[in-house]
């Protein structure tokens, strides 16, 4: 397995792994034209910090992607693509109008007292459902994180789902994440922000 960091050119990989690894999720239910979008628009900031996994046969398996600095990072991400995000939130509107209105909500909420967003955040990691359990998790996540301290972030964060997910939640505590705190989010889902402290880079 070959990792590295993805060209913006592969949004459209991105976006297709995204919706095979996460089958029931949130962001899939938006549609391939939300994830074309989101991804392109991800792959293109400077901002972002974006990894793949490639198997032997050159095909991309997993990804992972977040940002160096996880206050403000969506805002930024959206300004610096009003006019794609505003062409499929248009859309949305007609097809979804809850979606939009969950989205808007998980935007503008308020941050966690003891959090202060410094640090890189894992936004997306997926592995396609014919390679989960082969390692290309873990090497995805020691990637990104190896990618992060070269920005010079010292911690790496992430949210993940409190109910129902105690695999995933193995899968980063046996990565060296531990919990930073718990929340509630629209509408109404328990989730769990982790945090891992970075080791110096030498
Ligand atoms: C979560 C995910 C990225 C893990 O990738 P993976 O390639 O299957 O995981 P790995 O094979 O690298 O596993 C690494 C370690 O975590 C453990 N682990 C992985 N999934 C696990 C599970 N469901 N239950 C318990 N432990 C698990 C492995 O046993 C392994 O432990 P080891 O290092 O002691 O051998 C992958 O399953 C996935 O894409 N899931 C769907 C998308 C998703 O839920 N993403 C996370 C959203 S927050």
């Amino acid at each position: 397995m070959e990792y590295r960091t993805v060209y913006p050119s592969e949004y459209e990989l991105l976006a297709t792994t995204h919706q095979l690894a996460f089958d029931d999720f949130f962001l899939t239910a938006l549609g391939l034209p939300f994830l074309r979008t989101y991804y392109r628009a991800v792959l293109q900031f400077e901002e972002s910090i974006a990894v793949c996994a490639i198997n032997t046969q050159g095909k991309l398996v997993g990804f992972a992607t977040g940002s160096m600095q996880a206050t403000g990072y969506n805002r930024r991400l959206l300004s610096a693509n009003c006019r794609g995000f505003l062409l499929v939130a248009l859309k949305l509107i007609f097809t979804k109008p809850k979606a939009i209105i969950r989205l808007l909500k998980n935007l503008t909420k308020q941050a966690h007292p003891a959090d202060d967003g410094n640090y890189a955040e894992l936004l997306s990691i997926a592995v396609l459902p014919t390679e989960k359990g082969n390692g290309v998790g873990k090497g995805l996540l020691n990637y990104f994180e190896v990618e992060a301290m070269k920005r010079g972030c010292t911690k790496v964060a992430l949210t993940t789902d409190f109910e129902n997910n105690e695999g995933v939640v193995a899968f980063y505590r046996k990565n060296g994440y531990g919990v930073f705190y718990e929340f509630i989010t629209y509408p109404n889902r328990k989730m769990y922000k982790l945090i891992k402290q970075l080791p110096e880079m030498g």
